[in-house]
This record gives structure tokens, C-alpha cells and sequence, in this order.
């Protein structure tokens, strides 16, 4: 069985600095050479995996195979800690099963009041900001997917310092790229910009986490949330639960993973609607007739049927999460290729999910590609949030929210393009590089 055909280049290595530089264009360019390309980076064996069934291979499949044993992943781990993000085996089953009830369909209905709370908060925002021009929308949806997210797991309130988090998250999210895919990395201890910046935001995102988790050790009377059921749970073998240490990786884990993520999605959406007028009518109209003025409930949530395809198309053509990194742990065949073992694997959800031969005339934003009587797609060809075990915990908690806020902010305001399409930065996540500004005329 031979080797993944190498992607044309000049030289050994030709691709490392595309992929330190445009790694988006990379993806796209490497997608033509077949289901898995192998990239010329110097010695390190790294394929880019386009074909649904070989993605599925990785994240379903033959998943014990191929591990989170990335530069990326520690990286991850310096910043986040052992958490459900990066642990992996055994350790990383029994915290995930210890989280999961809180993302059941029946913990997450009891979040939508929390978060209509939070969505109308951010709208009565943006109606005072509107009245003086465009407004960037992505500082605000991301404090308020902060504040969703530590209400509604760990019952706190953290208005008062979302904007010192949101800073310290951007410090750890920005040079996330750089760092992993740099060809000579500087070890973190290097004094340098990069490596300040890193460890300021580190510190401010663990501070204030350890700040959460001491003062829910401080209420013994709180029940039912997620960082109560954390504190409750015991090692089944030896019976101990959880040390203050792990207890802050999940909790910062969890915080982390669940809101930068899913406010950049609402900031891409919005976008796209005011881009697409006739579609953001649509989206109002199904608000009011589902829930007329208010932020709608669970119950409601799941009526926004045309609401929920806007943000499926969203995270297609915008998907926060854009690449997924392993490191394959035993020799493999992936679309008859021959996998070695040690291989780096890339799985470019972003160029994925625009291959013309996957999604007809890719470009285009429309929302019924997604409607109930449309044809599902490969699970290997949509993967907003990942496949197989390792599929993201928060989806439907991302749904929720996303769409309760889309929902409303539709139903209240008009809202006006500014200027291009947003420019691009792909670090940890896929960010608006110069924020998303956008007009908002109340309805
Ligand atoms: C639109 C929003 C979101 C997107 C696009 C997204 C995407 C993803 C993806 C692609 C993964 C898999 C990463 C990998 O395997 O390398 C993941 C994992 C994860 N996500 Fe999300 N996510 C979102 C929102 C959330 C929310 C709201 C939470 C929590 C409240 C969350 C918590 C997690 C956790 C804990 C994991 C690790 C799961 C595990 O391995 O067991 N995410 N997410």
C-alpha cells in the first residue's frame, strides 16, 4: 500500500509557512489532490484528510487510534489543564460521564430562561449602541455567551469580570496557530511577546476560575449544577473526589470551550442576515409567530426551525472549530493510504465544508440546504462540532443559545452590511480579524 500522494510544492518545505501564514487557503488548495494529501513540512509526516469517509475513519471508527497527542493539544493542556477538552483514556470517560447529565435535553430546557435573560440584556444593548452607528457586535456576544455559560453550569454570576476574561481568552486564543504550527517553536519559557502574552492570559482566565470554584466550595447549600455535581463525584477505585486542581481544569475547560465558540458563530450569523435581508425577514417572522416579542423557551426553541438551518448554514461556512488535530497512534489505512504511525492528521473542517463536490455552488449562504425535507449530509462531510465520542458536549447548549439569540435580535432590528465580508483569523477558533460591525434599525 503506498503513501499519501505528497501536495505539489518546491522542495521539503514548501507548506510550512502557508501553513503558518494562510492555513485557510492551504486547506482549500491541498483539497484537489485527493481524499488525503500529504503536506511538505520538513520531516514531520502530516496529512490533510478531505474525504468524508476517511474523516470518519479518524473521529469514529477507528477512533482509539488516533489521539490528542498534538503540539496543539499541549499547548491546550499548559493553558487549560487536564480538562474534558484534552484528557484522554479512561480519565477523560469517567469526566465525561460525570458532566454529561447536565447536557441532557432536560438540564439544558431549564437553561433557556437564563439565556433569553441574557439574549434580551445584549439586545437592549445594542439598541442603545445602534442609535450612534454600526455596531461591533463580537465583544458584547462574547461576554454574554460567558455569562450564559457560568450561570447556567456553575451558577454564578461574572458580569463584573467577563471583560478581564474575554481579554485573557484573546491572549491565549490569538497565537494559539502560531505557536503550533511555527517550524521552530520557542519553548514557553522564552521571554518574548508571544510567550508574555500567553501566560497574562493564562493567569487572568485561571484566577478568576479558581475564584469560581473556591466560592462554590464556600456554599455547601447549592444543588444541581454542573460544578456541584464535579465537586460530588468520587473516583470509583479509590473513592476520592475531585481535587481543587481538576476541579478548576474542568471548570476552565468548560468555560473556555463553551463560549468564545459559540459567540463567534452568532457574530458570523449576523452577518450573513444583514447581507441577506430577505432571509433575516424570514428568520423575524418565525420569531414572532413562534414567540412574539420575548426570548422564546424550550419548548419554543424548538419550533425556530428556519432560525436553527441559519445557523446550520452559519457554522458551515463559518465553523468556529475550523481544524481538528491528531496524532495517529498505530499504523492505519485511511482511503487506501497507508497511515504510519507518529503521522500528524489535519482534518480541515473549514475546506470540508466548502468542497463544491460536497455542498453545490459552496459559497453561497443558504439556509435550505438544511431544511427538514433536504437530503442530511455525509456525517463525514458536516462536522460543526466534530463526530464519534469525542463530538462536542455542548452542541445542543450551543443550538439553544445561538438560536434563542438570533431569534430575538432578528425580531427586533433591521439589520445593515458594513463594508466587505469579514477578514478572516484562524487561531484557536475561526475569529473575525477586525471584529463584525454591523447596522441595527429597530424593527
Ligand atoms: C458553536 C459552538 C461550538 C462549537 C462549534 C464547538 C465545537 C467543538 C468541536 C469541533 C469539538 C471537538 C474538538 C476535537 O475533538 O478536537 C468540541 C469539543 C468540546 N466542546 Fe464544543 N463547540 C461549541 C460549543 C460548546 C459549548 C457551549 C460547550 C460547553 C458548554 C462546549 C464544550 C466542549 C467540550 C467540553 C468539548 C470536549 C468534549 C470531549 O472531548 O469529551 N462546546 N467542541
Amino acid at each position: 500500500m503506498s503513501a499519501p500522494p505528497l501536495m505539489p510544492g518546491d522542495g521539503k518545505w514548501s507548506h510550512a509557512l502557508p501553513l503558518v501564514r494562510d492555513p485557510l487557503t492551504l486547506c482549500e488548495q491541498a483539497r484537489p489532490h485527493g481524499p488525503v494529501v500529504a503536506l511538505r513540512v520538513g520531516w514531520a509526516r502530516m496529512y490533510m484528510v478531505n474525504a468524508p469517509e476517511a474523516v470518519r475513519r479518524v473521529l469514529v471508527e477507528n477512533v482509539g487510534s488516533y489521539l490528542k497527542t498534538t503540539r496543539g493539544y499541549d499547548k491546550l493542556r499548559l493553558s487549560l489543564g487536564n480538562g474534558l477538552v484534552t484528557s484522554e483514556g479512561d480519565f477523560w470517560l469517567r469526566q465525561r460521564r460525570i458532566a454529561q447529565p447536565a447536557f441532557r435535553k432536560k438540564a439544558l430546557a431549564g437553561f433557556a430562561g437564563i439565556m433569553g435573560r441574557h439574549v434580551e440584556r445584549a439586545a437592549g444593548l445594542f439598541a442603545a449602541r445602534a442609535a450612534e452607528g454600526p455596531v461591533d457586535v463580537v465583544s458584547p456576544l462574547n461576554r454574554m455567551a460567558l455569562e450564559i455559560v457560568a450561570e447556567a453550569l456553575f451558577g454564578a454570576d461574572v458580569a463584573d469580570v467577563s471583560p478581564r476574561v474575554e481579554q485573557g481568552v484573546n491572549d491565549l486564543v490569538e497565537p494559539f496557530w502560531l505557536y503550533t504550527t511555527a517550524p521552530y517553536p520557542w519553548p514557553e519559557w522564552v521571554p518574548r511577546p508571544l510567550n508574555w502574552r500567553f501566560w497574562r492570559g493564562r493567569r487572568v482566565v485561571r484566577r478568576e476560575t479558581r475564584r469560581l470554584v473556591a466560592e462554590a466550595r464556600r456554599s455547601p447549600e447549592r444543588e444541581g449544577d454542573l460544578l456541584t455535581m464535579l465537586m460530588g463525584a468520587t473516583d470509583p477505585e479509590t473513592g476520592e473526589a475531585m481535587s481543587d486542581a481538576q476541579l478548576i481544569d474542568e471548570s476552565l475547560t468548560l468555560l473556555g470551550a463553551g463560549h468564545e465558540t459559540t459567540a463567534n458563530a452568532m457574530a458570523f450569523a449576523l452577518d450573513l442576515l444583514a447581507r441577506h435581508p430577505e432571509i433575516a425577514d424570514r428568520v423575524a417572522a418565525e420569531a414572532e409567530a413562534v414567540c412574539g416579542d420575548g426570548p422564546p423557551d424550550a419548548a419554543q426553541i424548538g419550533r425556530l426551525v428556519y432560525t436553527r438551518q441559519v445557523l446550520d448554514e452559519t457554522l458551515r461556512l463559518y465553523p468556529p472549530v475550523w481544524m481538528i488535530a491528531r496524532r495517529a497512534e498505530a499504523d492505519d489505512t485511511l482511503a487506501g493510504y497507508a497511515i504510519d504511525q507518529g503521522a500528524f492528521i489535519l482534518l480541515p473542517i473549514w475546506s470540508i465544508h466548502r468542497d463544491p463536490d460536497l455542498w453545490p455552488d459552496p459559497e453561497r449562504f443558504d439556509p435550505d440546504r438544511f431544511a427538514p425535507d433536504a437530503p442530511t449530509p455525509d456525517r463525514g462531510a458536516y462536522l460543526p462540532f466534530s463526530r464519534g465520542r469525542r463530538q462536542c458536549i455542548g452542541d445542543r447548549f450551543a443550538i439553544m443559545e445561538a438560536v434563542s439569540a438570533l431569534a430575538v435580535f432578528c425580531r427586533r432590528f433591521a439589520l445593515t452590511p458594513v463594508g466587505a465580508l469579514p477578514r478572516l483569523k484562524p487561531a484557536l477558533t475561526l475569529r473575525p480579524a477586525d471584529g463584525i460591525s454591523v447596522g441595527m434599525r429597530p424593527r
